[in-house]
């Protein structure tokens, strides 16, 4: 059997192939396997991965969770769960299936891990996966220390070959607490062995970010102060909290989306070129941007900060409720689903440029995109001439999702003796101009992470500047102190409160969606 051949997954339209190695043998160990993440991300990665061919014929997975259930009982929810949302190919899933086990576990009980361990290994014998393992945590996150505090005891971080953890979101739920998990996870794993999810990483058009920049010499020489006048980062969910009430009350817009993917897309679009493409120096600078980010002055926060909570409102046609009274929400939380923030970074390249981010769910649409916006040509020669007294900034336009486009906007003159110009786009299409598979952003991170490559995955230091970033004002917000910005009610199906635009207007800018 050979492990180490590229699979050919699609190719773009003049007919370049793209390949994707094909992984070593390996077990997989899911924590939290009865879990949410597991039935809609997990299980439908890995079966979509061992449907192109992107699995090695030397991996199975074990899942386990509190939840008393055999491995029958395991494989058909997850069986539904796919039927449910995908077209299920029958063969394809029954050669899947095989691999699918799960073995019920007390996470405080160490007899749990024996029993585990035993049942681990004897399949590892039956799919010589020569101990390698990949263990994920998609537990509730209370648990994480505990979990890999017994996974070291019983050995099951020992299996002769390599070991990996990968670690869900939120990593702590601040810096100290993130600190203590992180200590823990240290005690037992190298950094090297330990993969701290961030998924929008390994959204395609997230790392085009990279490619774009630095492999096209047009982009690179107005990509700073002198040039850009602004960025907007924006991550618009239709979605509501979709009952994981429990989670987000404690969590927030912040914490879930703000210290991770909407940092880590603010350092891909600021950070310097790294010598070389892999993964320690891209990780370099992209930790070298959070640490230069200029902390929010607690004292005027509320100049840089709007917080929003969604009321009932209508989303495509239909009415939905408002966030407090989505079951297991307090009817009087305080909890932000909305936030909009103006970040700058101190150095060399961007001072004085403002980041302008925000994200919400219950939203207008569904939207992730930046978009950098030029500044104005300095000299307006066309202004006894021109009908319009004003011309509008390029911007360069980065849509993540749900349509993966990178649009260019500009102006043109429209025909005639008339000087008269028209805004014009210039729009690339990801799908348009590929054939083939897009691996989706758990596909390519489980497969990265079996593949022991970690660029797309945040290093220790990563995530602590984050958290430093974030937690004097969580800090604030938590303790409902006067400085913390009020959490404003906004519609459901809007762009959230209208202090969010107050926010970027009273800067002479306005929000930006194509
Ligand atoms: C998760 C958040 O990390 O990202 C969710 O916990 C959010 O609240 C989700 O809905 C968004 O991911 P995507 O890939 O659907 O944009």
């Amino acid at each position: 059997m050979d492990d180490k051949r590229s699979i050919r997954i699609g190719e773009d339209i003049t007919g370049l192939p793209c390949v994707e190695p094909l992984p070593g043998a390996c077990a997989m160990i899911i924590f939290g396997a009865s879990g949410n993440l597991t039935r809609t991300k997990l299980v439908p990665a890995l079966y979509r991965l061992s449907r192109y061919g992107l699995l090695s014929e030397r991996f199975f997975i074990i899942g386990a969770s509190r939840t008393d259930m055999d491995h029958v009982y395991f494989r058909n929810a997850m069986k539904k769960n796919l039927m449910d949302r995908y077209d299920l190919d029958e063969k394809g899933w029954a050669g899947f299936e095989e691999r699918l086990f799960y073995i019920p576990i007390d996470y405080s009980d160490s007899r749990s891990y024996r029993g585990l361990k035993r049942f681990l290994e004897e399949k590892e014998r039956e799919f010589g996966t020569e101990g390698n393992r990949l263990i994920y945590l998609a537990t509730p996150p209370g648990v994480y220390g505990q979990i890999v505090e017994k996974v070291a005891d019983s050995n099951i971080s020992q299996g002769g070959g390599w070991t990996r953890v990968v670690i869900e979101k939120p990593y702590g739920r601040d810096l100290e607490s993130a600190r203590v998990l992180d200590d823990t996870v240290h005690r037992h794993f190298n950094e090297d062995q330990i993969y701290r999810i961030d998924h929008y990483l390994g959204k395609e058009t997230v790392q085009n970010i990279v490619m774009l920049r630095f492999a096209n010499s047009i982009f690179e020489p107005l990509w700073d102060r002198k040039y850009i006048d602004h960025v907007q980062i924006t991550v618009a969910e239709t979605i509501g909290i979709e009952n994981r009430a429990g989670y987000y009350e404690q969590a927030g817009i912040l914490r879930d989306m703000f210290q991770n993917h909407l940092l880590q897309i603010l350092s891909l679009i600021a950070m310097e070129p790294p010598s070389v493409f892999e993964s320690e120096p891209v990780r370099d600078e992209r930790v070298k941007v959070l640490r230069a980010l200029r902390p929010l002055p607690l004292d005027s926060l509320s100049e840089h900060l709007v917080l929003g909570q969604y009321e009932q409102g209508r989303i495509d046609g239909k009415e939905v409720k408002g966030y407090r009274d989505e079951q297991g929400v307090s009817p009087d939380s305080t909890t932000p689903t909305f936030a909009a923030m103006k970040v700058y970074i101190d150095n060399w390249r961007w001072n004085g440029v403002p980041f302008y981010l925000r994200s919400g769910k219950r939203m207008a649409v569904r939207s992730t995109e930046v978009s950098i916006q030029f500044k104005q040509v300095p000299h307006l020669m066309f202004e006894k001439t021109l009908e319009e007294k004003h011309i509008g900034p390029n911007v360069l336009v980065l849509k993540i999702q749900p349509d993966e486009r990178v649009l260019l906007t500009f102006h043109t003159k429209i025909p005639g003796s008339r000087i008269c110009l028209r805004n014009v786009v210039m729009d690339f299409s990801y799908r348009e101009g590929y054939r083939g598979v897009v691996l989706d952003a758990y596909e390519r991170v489980l497969l990265d992470a079996m593949l022991g490559d970690d660029m797309l995955f945040v290093r220790s230091d990563g995530m602590e500047l984050s958290w430093s970033f974030l937690s004097p004002v969580l800090e604030l917000i938590d303790r409902r102190d006067g400085r913390a910005p009020e959490v404003e009610p906004y519609r459901a199906g809007t762009w959230g409160p209208e202090r969010a635009n107050r926010l970027i207007q009273k800067d002479g800018r306005w929000w930006r969606n194509y």
